[in-house]
């Protein structure tokens, strides 16, 4: 028999609450609506621990230490606090030095603007890739493609310089990378029959009842090959199914 997951009661914010073992504290905080600032994370895709902006203070043999709370799971008995001034002032400091590194990002700015950090109108958005992360694990664990892959340092990784690589052999062009990333520094454009995302050009299909312009050739040949449903079958967008 298959046996379940063992329950786990921690504290936020002195409130008790049970706990999956493995689930993570910044879950929890969310199931007790208590908001918690992130920009490397999605509730679908694996921690990443890259952005420090969901930092709260963790009670560990005693003592009160900071921790990511996207990366650290609840373990019986742990007390959490996510408002405690050191919460506040490391998250202002964690957004004040991605703000410093990736000024005219917009999503960056406002992040950091909404986290007690003083910030400069700009009239541009220069949509920086902020290593979050976000492309490459949506790619791998949503779309099962893997065409991103981010040099891989482990979680908690410093913020660093750019280091994601493009296979444009794998790439579908479903455009989920598009979607994910927080700061639109991963770009599609289309035009006619053409779709371009991350410099590679993909033939559309276009509906076969209305005749428009849906998804990339390479998409439905990539679902057929995994479903076995025939590509001529797959060839009618979603408003016309
Ligand atoms: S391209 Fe966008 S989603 Fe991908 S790591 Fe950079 S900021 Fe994040
Ligand atoms: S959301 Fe936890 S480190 Fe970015």
């Amino acid at each position: 028999m298959k046996k379940g997951k063992s329950m786990v009661t921690i504290q936020i914010d002195g409130r008790k609450i049970k706990a999956e073992e493995g689930s993570t504290i910044l879950e929890k905080a969310d199931e007790l609506n208590i908001h918690i600032p992130t920009l490397c994370h999605h509730a679908n895709l694996s921690p990443f621990g890259a952005c420090r902006l969901c930092t709260v203070e963790v009670k560990a043999n005693g003592k009160w230490e900071l921790a990511a709370s996207c990366t650290t799971t609840a373990e019986e008995g742990l007390e959490i606090r996510t408002a405690s001034d050191a919460v506040k002032e490391s998250r202002k400091l964690a957004a004040s030095l991605l703000y410093r590194k990736y000024p005219g990002t917009e999503a960056v700015r406002k992040m950091a603007e909404s986290l007690g950090v003083e910030v400069y109108e700009e009239d541009e958005d220069d949509h920086d890739c902020i290593l979050c992360g976000l492309c490459v694990r949506t790619c791998r664990e949503i779309v099962g493609v893997n065409a991103l892959t981010f040099e891989d340092r482990g979680l908690n990784r410093e913020v660093d310089e750019p280091s994601i690589t493009f296979e444009p052999k794998a790439c579908i062009g479903c455009g989920s990378c598009v979607v994910a990333c927080p700061t639109g520094h991963v770009k599609m454009e289309e035009e006619g029959d053409r779709r371009i995302i991350w410099n590679k050009v993909f033939k559309m299909v276009s509906c076969s009842d209305c005749g428009r312009y849906f998804a990339p050739e390479e998409q439905l040949d990539w679902i057929s090959n995994k479903t076995g449903v025939p590509f001529a079958e797959l060839t009618t967008c979603v408003s016309c199914r």
